[in-house]
C-alpha cells in the first residue's frame, strides 16, 4: 500500500492516523476554506458533508460563530469528530451519514473539504448537497486538484465541470487555489 492510500483508510486505525496527519497540517489546509467561509459573511446553520475528524467544523462553529451540523460516511471519523468537539467545549452535531443519498434539511451553508473525490459519484453528492442548501443560500467546495504530472484529486476541467448541472444557481465562481486545490462557490437563486 503507498503512503497516500494508507492515509486515505478512514475507517477503524485509518481515521486515526487521518486524524493525527491532519492535525499538524491543519493550518495550511483549512486556510482558504475558513477564509472563505468567513468571507461569505453568512450567518444561521452550516452543513459539513464529509468532515471526517471534525477539524474544519470545530473551528467554523467557534470562529464564525454559527451552529454547524456535520457528517461523514466512517462511524470512526465521527467517534473522532465527536471526542473533538466534547473536549473543545464545542457544540457541533456530528453524524454518520452519506452525500450521495442522506437528507439532513435545509442549511443557509453547505460546505465541505477534500472529500468531494472520494464520492463514488460526485455529481449525485453536489445535486444531493444542492437540495439542502436554502433559496439565498451558498454551496462551498474545496478540493484537491490534480495537475498532469502531479496533485491528487479530480482535474480542474472535471471538477469545474461538476458545478454546471446545479439547477437555479445565481452565481457560480470555480477557481484554481494555491497550492495543488480547486474551489467552488454558488449561490442558490432565491
Ligand atoms: C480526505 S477526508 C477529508 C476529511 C475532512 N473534510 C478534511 O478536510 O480533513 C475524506 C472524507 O470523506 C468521507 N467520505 C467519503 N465518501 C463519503 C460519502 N459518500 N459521504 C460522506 N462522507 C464521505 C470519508 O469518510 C473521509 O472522512
Amino acid at each position: 500500500m503507498g503512503i497516500l492510500e494508507k492515509f486515505e483508510q478512514f475507517e477503524g486505525e485509518g481515521a486515526g492516523r487521518y486524524d493525527r496527519a491532519v492535525s499538524k497540517l491543519s493550518s495550511l489546509l483549512y486556510w482558504h476554506a475558513i477564509r472563505d467561509l468567513k468571507k461569505l459573511g453568512v450567518n444561521g446553520r452550516y452543513l459539513e458533508a464529509g468532515c471526517g475528524p471534525g477539524i474544519l467544523a470545530v473551528r467554523v462553529a467557534r470562529e464564525l460563530g454559527v451552529e454547524v451540523v456535520a457528517f461523514d460516511l466512517s462511524v470512526s471519523m465521527v467517534e473522532i469528530a465527536r471526542k473533538r468537539a466534547r473536549d473543545a467545549g464545542v457544540n457541533v452535531r456530528f453524524m454518520v451519514g452519506d452525500v450521495e443519498n442522506d437528507y439532513f434539511g435545509e442549511f443557509d451553508v453547505v460546505y465541505s473539504t477534500f472529500s468531494l473525490h472520494h464520492w463514488n459519484n460526485p455529481e449525485k453528492g453536489l445535486k444531493n448537497l444542492w437540495r439542502m442548501v436554502k433559496s439565498g443560500g451558498v454551496l462551498y467546495i474545496l478540493d484537491a486538484r490534480k495537475e498532469r504530472f502531479i496533485g491528487h484529486g479530480l482535474s480542474f476541467d472535471k471538477f469545474r465541470s461538476l458545478f454546471e448541472g446545479l439547477e437555479n444557481a445565481e452565481k457560480i465562481e470555480v477557481r484554481k487555489r494555491f497550492p495543488l486545490m480547486a474551489s467552488a462557490v454558488a449561490v442558490k437563486g432565491v
